[in-house]
């Protein structure tokens, strides 16, 4: 296939796809989630977990007040909710009622855990600095919750359980499938 070499950058989706994550916010009484594709870890030692938020989003104005934030990843079939909450505002809506998303009580922070995620974090703000016009939020990991059933015995995602939301940018969302899985052991491999 022939390349095309630009300096016209675009929306640069080339990257994609990325694992779509839900944020969880709250701030006094106010609640709120949206849809997340710019996150990563950061850490092991300590636990840092990182959200590039614009700060347009209503949840980054509760994540500054509240200094808290919740990572929620939730299966494929909530495929919908991700897409239902990272296309409606906060400020206007109650997202959580209009979407009849329910919630799970957090042991560390206020923020509310997705019942239906299979895996979320509860963090706690250390840090964010604006890169252009997002802002790196990080957030050291206090509590973890997940479904013990939705991974393997090597903590790694039970794809025969679990699919995880992918995202390819331009509203489009696909899974991945057990069947394509390779075990490449590195240190193999790395002998060449
Ligand atoms: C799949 C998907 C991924 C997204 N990823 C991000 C992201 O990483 N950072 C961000 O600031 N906005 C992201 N958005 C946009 C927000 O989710 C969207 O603007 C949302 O409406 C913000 O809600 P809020 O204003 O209630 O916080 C994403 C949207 C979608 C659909």
């Amino acid at each position: 296939m022939a390349k095309i070499v630009t300096e016209s950058i675009g929306e640069f989706y080339q990257h994609y796809p990325k694992v779509a994550a839900i944020v969880t916010a709250r701030a006094g009484e106010k609640i709120n989630a949206m849809a997340a594709a710019w996150h990563s870890s950061i850490s092991l030692k300590p636990p840092l977990y990182g959200v590039s938020i614009s700060p347009k989003r209503f949840t980054y104005k509760l994540i500054v007040e509240s200094q808290e934030f919740g990572v929620n990843f939730v299966p494929f079939e909530f495929a919908e909710v991700v897409a239902a909450v990272g296309g409606s505002k906060g400020e206007e809506v109650d997202k959580f009622k209009k979407f009849a998303i329910a919630q799970d009580k957090p042991i560390r922070i206020r923020v509310p855990i997705l019942t239906a995620a299979y895996a979320a974090y509860e963090c706690k703000v250390v840090d964010d600095k604006t890169y252009g016009d997002h802002v790196w939020v990080v957030g050291e990991i206090v509590a973890v919750h997940f479904q013990k059933e939705a991974f393997t015995p090597k903590q790694t995602v039970d794809l025969e359980q679990i699919k995880p939301v992918l995202y390819l940018g331009a509203e489009l969302y696909s899974t991945v499938d057990k069947s394509r899985v390779r075990l490449l052991e590195r240190e193999i491999y790395g002998k060449g």
